[in-house]
């Protein structure tokens, strides 16, 4: 008897909840709706597919520039090599065909704006997750970033 009590009691206390939250002011309904919706955009422009970082403009290829792509050699042997094979994971990721699985815009944010990429970008969030440290800031300059993009185009060209 005592345990059917006690669920009618769990129950009229369940009614009253839900009853008070829907009967509740509608005024301020609307506005943590608006609120939420405001958030929600905000969230997804900061997680688009260019990801969050300075290159916000879709970065466009054209025919593999060699001298471009041997200066991007240079710096990433010089800056990434440390943490990064072409062809297997080490620290992070093997880099090859990256620029088959991402934009290579959000490949430039990765390269210039890792420490927020990682706590925002869904996808960077998730590399985070599996490779557990963080990747480190080389403070490479945009025209670097980009050098390094035709590098992994011309190793994707050649390897591929
Ligand atoms: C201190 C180690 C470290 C250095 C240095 C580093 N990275 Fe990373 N990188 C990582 C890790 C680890 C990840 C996976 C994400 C994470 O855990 O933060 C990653 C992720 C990436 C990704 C995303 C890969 C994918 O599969 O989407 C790219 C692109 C990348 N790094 C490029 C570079 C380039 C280019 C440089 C040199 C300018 C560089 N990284 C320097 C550790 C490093």
């Amino acid at each position: 008897m005592k345990k059917i009590n006690l669920k009618y009691g769990f129950v009229l206390i369940a009614t009253a909840l839900i009853m008070t939250s829907c009967g509740g002011d509608k005024g301020q309904n609307s506005s943590t709706t608006e609120t939420s919706t405001t958030n929600e955009l905000a969230t997804e422009s900061e997680t688009s597919e260019f990801g969050v970082g300075p290159i916000q403009h879709q970065v466009s290829f054209d025919g593999i520039d060699a001298d471009l792509a041997a200066n991007g050699e240079q710096v990433f042997t010089q800056k990434c090599m440390a943490c990064h094979k072409m062809d297997k994971r080490h620290v992070g990721p093997a880099l090859v065909g990256v620029l088959d699985r991402r934009n290579p815009s959000w490949v430039m944010n990765m390269i210039l704006n890792p420490d927020k990429m990682v706590q925002q970008d869904p996808t960077a969030k998730a590399l985070l997750a599996e490779y557990l440290s963080p990747m480190a800031n080389q403070n490479l300059t945009e025209e670097q970033a980009r050098a390094v993009l035709e590098y992994f185009r011309k190793y994707d060209a050649d390897n591929q």
